[in-house]
């Protein structure tokens, strides 16, 4: 399994790709390709954010915001099998309900309660130990409003179009912090342990990846408006006709 050199204007939507060395990894063999397709990207950025970067402990309340996405789906999966309580955060009856599926505690919908206050009544009025936040903006701002004391927010993304600048003094008030989380800043040997450490946990049975759809190469723009539109789960999938 292996990111794209995206970045570097290599994408994937393509029978044969540029890979990044620091990020191309063995998938095990009883691995569908599928599966294989969305697990490195969310699950290498779930362990950089709630282990490396975000300290998580067991029993610790986490909220993930944009839950039912690529990287909250797995971030949700992850967090319950390092021992915290997961409070999910999405929009939608049938978000919310994929969300528990997946071994939420709790699920926002988040089109019909606000974030801050069904956060503080999920956690008994003590707010989020920490937050993944893929999503950015108000979202962000609603889960930091519910920071508890020496809280810590995860900056994985900003999926709603921009990041939240939190106010400082805000957080010097809660002893919170704000926390980067950006995979591609780690070496090879590092995120080699890193991969070792998810396969092992799938091999458990406790994380998985999850293949919301999978269209062939014709439907890419299909793929893309359901991402537009917030309607997929998970990961999509394209399936080249040489795969
Ligand atoms: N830091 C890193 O190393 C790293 C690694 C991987 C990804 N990322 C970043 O993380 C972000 C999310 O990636 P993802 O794969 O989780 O994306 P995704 O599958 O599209 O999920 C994002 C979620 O954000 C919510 N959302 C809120 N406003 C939205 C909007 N205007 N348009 C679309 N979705 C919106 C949606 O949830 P609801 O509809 O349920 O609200 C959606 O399910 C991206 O910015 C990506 O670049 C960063």
């Amino acid at each position: 399994m292996a990111v794209t050199s995206f970045f570097r204007g290599h994408g994937g939507f393509a029978e044969e790709a540029v890979a990044l060395d620091v990020a191309t990894h063995p998938a095990p063999e009883e691995m569908e390709a599928a599966e294989a397709a969305c697990f490195a990207i969310p699950y290498h950025t779930a362990w950089i954010g709630l282990v490396t970067r975000g300290q998580l402990a067991a029993g610790e309340d986490l909220v993930v915001l944009g839950a039912a996405g690529g990287t909250g789906t797995a971030a949700i999966q992850l967090g319950r099998a390092l021992g915290a309580r997961v409070i999910a955060v999405a929009g939608g009856e049938e978000k919310a309900k994929r969300c528990l599926e997946l071994g939420a505690d709790v699920a926002i919908d988040h089109r019909r309660e606000d974030i801050t206050t069904a956060i503080r009544e999920a956690t008994g009025g003590k707010g989020a130990d920490v937050v993944y936040d893929p999503v950015g903006g108000d979202a962000c701002k609603g889960a930091v409003d519910a920071i508890a004391s020496e809280g810590r927010v995860l900056i994985i993304g900003y999926a709603s179009g921009g990041y939240y600048d939190a106010p400082t003094a805000q957080l010097i008030g809660r002893n919170a912090s704000m926390v980067g989380v950006y995979v591609g800043a780690y070496t090879k040997p590092y995120m080699s342990e890193v991969h070792d450490e998810v396969i092992a946990r799938w091999r458990e049975g406790k994380i998985r990846g999850v293949v919301g759809e999978v269209l062939p190469f014709d439907r890419v723009p299909d793929a893309l408006e359901a991402l537009a539109t917030r309607e997929a789960v998970g990961k999509l999938v394209i399936r080249t006709s040489g795969s």
